[in-house]
């Protein structure tokens, strides 16, 4: 299969340029300009249209099994969504209960993404502590392509990593070359505050963000960040929501700490008004943690991925329908967290970041593919136009518009939070390993045509 993509401006992180791309297999073997090929490629005319590295997004739970139920996606609709919508990588989680055998799990989430569409890797959570999951991250890394292991310091009584944890798994990390990642929010915190708030008879999706401030983020961001300076890791945060956890990214960073964070398509563009809403279907529909914050997180945000403090977009694509969210009709603690977006977030970031001044076109490559793909390892394989590199590609419509809407989305769950949003700046057409899949609306993708793509370790490895 050769495709050549001709007449675009190819825009990586570092510059712009007009060129042609030329595409066979599942690789990227000529750029330049005017360049010649075979007389039965497919051609793909990109007038007036950006060529861009194709989307990663670092976050990202299809079919998950949390919180009684199972997230709508799966990994063939989600990442066909994420297609539809530029994203041709997504990073999921396994997520072994506590007592699990990682590897056990990494095999169970293995077997569920081989029907994937859009290549995917995995980061792997640690949940708990013994010997057994010591070696097994061991394992995971020399063996299985895994060189991230995720933290969450919320979810007490169910998937909580508690500071012990959090120490040794991240010592771990540092011995195998591999970077520790949390999802800040003081769990006993946020459970103590739900109790106070049941107890009032606040049971309703209002009370979600009410138990969940900024500070019990900053909380628990802070003492990672203080945890990871004292072993000498690097850390990830994932879904950084507020201004006191960036200004912790930020302050640790400004000291030559190496601390990266990631911002959410809808804490970027979604604020706390929706769990106000008098339909509590709706505001049920948006029950994340962290939750959706003011308009001054926004800003924060919106300054720290421009500043470089921030460095990924992602979606947290974690998809719930109607009647899994009303769960927790009675009592908001039970709603299932998660909110979608996985085939929305290059749109919103382009619409919101670059329409608005905020970003430049390279810069909105580098938060939605090149800086993924350096902090965790892949690149040049993904992340960049380049010869060699994968021949994941979108062909971007800078004037396309697009209203976005569950009832015309690929994705499941019947719901998105950006609904009604109109954006400007889509997808004409997305490349995932040299196959068209997704061009001027239609969607071609093919269950079982994702990769799982391995991440080696960051440093030589000696366990
Ligand atoms: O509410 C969320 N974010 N659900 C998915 C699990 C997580 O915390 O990332
Ligand atoms: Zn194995
Ligand atoms: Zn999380
Ligand atoms: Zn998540």
């Amino acid at each position: 299969m050769t495709t050549i993509i001709r007449g675009g401006t190819v825009v990586n992180a570092d510059r712009a340029f007009r060129a042609d791309v030329l595409c066979d297999g599942d690789k990227i073997v000529a750029i330049g300009e005017r360049l010649d090929a075979p007389a039965n490629a497919t051609v793909i005319d990109a007038g007036g249209q950006y060529v861009m590295p194709g989307g990663i997004d670092t976050h990202t739970h299809m079919q998950l099994p949390f919180m009684g139920t199972v997230t709508a996606d799966d990994f063939f609709t989600g990442t066909a969504a994420g297609l539809a919508g530029g994203t041709t990588t997504i990073m999921d989680f396994v997520i072994p209960n506590p007592q699990q055998s990682l590897l056990e799990a990494y095999h169970t989430w293995r077997g569920w993404a081989a029907k994937s569409a859009g290549d995917y890797t995995f980061h792997v959570a640690v949940t708990w502590w013994s010997d057994k999951v010591h070696e097994e991250m061991g394992v995971l890394v020399r063996d299985h392509g895994v060189n991230s292991f995720k933290h969450f310091m919320a979810y007490k009584n169910a998937i909580m990593a508690d500071d012990e944890t959090l120490v040794k798994s991240f010592t771990r990390a540092l011995e195998l070359g591999a970077i520790p990642t949390v999802h800040a929010e003081n769990g006993e915190l946020v459970f103590q505050l739900q109790q106070d708030l049941l107890k009032k008879g606040i049971t309703g999706p209002s009370a979600h963000p009410l138990s969940r401030p900024p500070e019990v983020e900053a909380e628990a961001a802070n003492r990672a960040i203080a945890i990871a300076n004292v072993l000498g890791t690097p850390v990830y945060i994932v879904h950084v929501s507020c201004a006191e956890s960036l200004d912790a990214i930020s302050r640790a960073r400004a000291k030559g700490q190496r601390v990266y964070g990631e911002a959410l398509a809808g804490h970027l563009v979604i604020d706390d008004s929706v769990y106000q809403s008098a339909d509590l279907e709706f505001a049920r529909g948006h029950v994340m943690s962290p939750p959706f914050r003011s308009k001054h997180h926004q800003a924060a945000l919106w300054q720290g991925l421009r500043g470089g403090n921030l460095h990924t977009t992602a979606t947290d694509h974690c998809t719930f329908c109607a009647e899994q969210k009303a769960a927790g009709q009675d009592d908001f603690t039970k709603i299932p967290n998660g909110c979608g977006g996985v085939e929305d977030r290059m749109s919103v970031v382009w619409d919101a970041g670059v329409n608005s001044g905020m970003l430049t076109p390279s810069e909105f490559v580098r938060v939605t593919s090149t800086n993924a793909a350096q902090i965790f390892n892949m690149y040049p394989r993904k992340g960049v136009v380049a010869v060699g590199a994968d021949a994941d590609l979108v062909v971007w419509d800078p004037e396309g518009t697009r209203t976005i809407s569950a009832s015309t989305q690929f994705a499941r769950g019947g719901f998105n939070v950006f609904e009604g949003r109109t954006v400007r700046g889509i997808p004409s057409h997305t490349l995932h390993a040299g196959q068209v899949v997704f061009a001027k609306g239609e969607l071609r993708a093919v269950e079982g045509a994702g990769r799982h793509v391995d991440r080696p370790a960051f440093t030589k490895t000696h366990a």
